[in-house]
C-alpha cells in the first residue's frame, strides 16, 4: 500500500505520515529532507549557474547517508535552502526515482511532501492533502524549535512560513497542488490524535473503494 500525505510547511504532514506509517507497519520517507539536504550541500554558494549546477551534482548522489543530520536539515535555514534548489527542474527530476524506489519497495510506504499524490505516486493507494491555517502552522513550528532550544522570533517565522507556501506553490516544476482524488484534511482545530484518527480513517475508506472497484 502506498499513501501519499502532501501539505504546505508544518502543516502537520510529517507527524501524520509518521503517524500512518506506524499504524499500518510502513516504511517512511520525509521528502522534504531530500530537498533539506540538497539545500544544504550548496548553502555556500550564492544565486546563478554554480548553484544550480552544483544543487543538480548533489540531487544526482543523495543518498540515505545524507539524511542523517536531522538537527540541522530540519533547521529553519534549511528549510530556505531547500526551497531554492526545489525550482531546479533537474534536481526534481534527479530525486523522483529515489522517491518512486522508496514508494514501491515490496508492502509500499508512505511518503510525505508536496508533489506526492500528483507527480511522485500518482497510482498511490490513499492520498491526503494536509492543510492548516498560517497562525496556526508557524505557532506549531516554533513549539518544535523552542523545545529544541532555540529562540524564535514568532514575527520573522510567520513571514518565512508564507515566504516558503508563496515560492512554493509557484514552483513552475513543483506539482504543488492538491490532487483530484486527494482527501483534505484540515488539521487547524485538531490535536495529533484527532489528526490521525481522521487520517486513518481516509485512508481506510480509500482502500476499501478501491477494494470494490
Ligand atoms: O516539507 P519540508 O518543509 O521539509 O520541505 C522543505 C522544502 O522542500 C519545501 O519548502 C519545498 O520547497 C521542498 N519540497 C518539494 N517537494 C517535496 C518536498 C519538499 O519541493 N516533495
Amino acid at each position: 500500500m502506498i499513501i501519499a500525505v502532501d501539505g504546505p510547511a508544518a502543516s502537520g504532514k510529517g507527524t501524520l505520515a509518521a503517524g500512518l506509517a506506524r499504524h499500518y507497519g510502513l516504511p517512511h520517507l520525509d521528502t522534504g529532507l531530500l530537498y533539506r539536504a540538497v539545500g544544504w550541500a550548496v548553502r555556500d554558494l550564492g544565486d546563478g549557474p554554480e548553484f544550480e549546477a552544483r544543487a543538480i551534482v548533489a540531487a544526482r548522489a543523495l543518498d540515505a547517508g545524507h539524511l542523517k543530520d536531522i538537527e540541522t536539515l530540519t533547521s529553519a535555514e534549511a528549510g530556505v535552502f531547500a526551497s531554492r534548489v526545489a525550482v531546479i527542474a533537474e534536481v526534481r527530476l534527479a530525486m523522483r526515482q529515489y522517491q518512486r524506489d522508496f514508494a514501491h519497495q515490496p508492502g509500499g510506504a508512505v511518503l510525505d511532501g508536496r508533489d506526492i499524490g500528483t507527480v511522485v505516486c500518482p497510482d498511490a493507494d490513499a492520498k491526503l492533502f494536509i492543510v492548516a491555517d498560517s497562525k496556526a502552522r508557524m505557532e506549531r513550528r516554533a513549539r518544535q524549535l523552542e523545545a529544541r532550544g532555540q529562540v524564535v522570533d514568532r514575527y520573522a517565522l510567520y513571514h518565512q512560513i508564507e515566504e516558503r507556501d508563496a515560492r512554493d506553490m509557484a514552483n513552475p516544476h513543483g506539482g504543488f497542488y492538491q490532487a483530484e482524488d486527494a482527501h483534505l484534511l484540515d488539521t487547524t482545530r485538531l490535536d495529533i490524535e484527532a489528526a490521525l484518527r481522521a487520517a486513518v480513517a481516509i485512508v481506510d475508506e480509500a482502500v476499501a473503494r478501491k477494494a470494490e472497484l
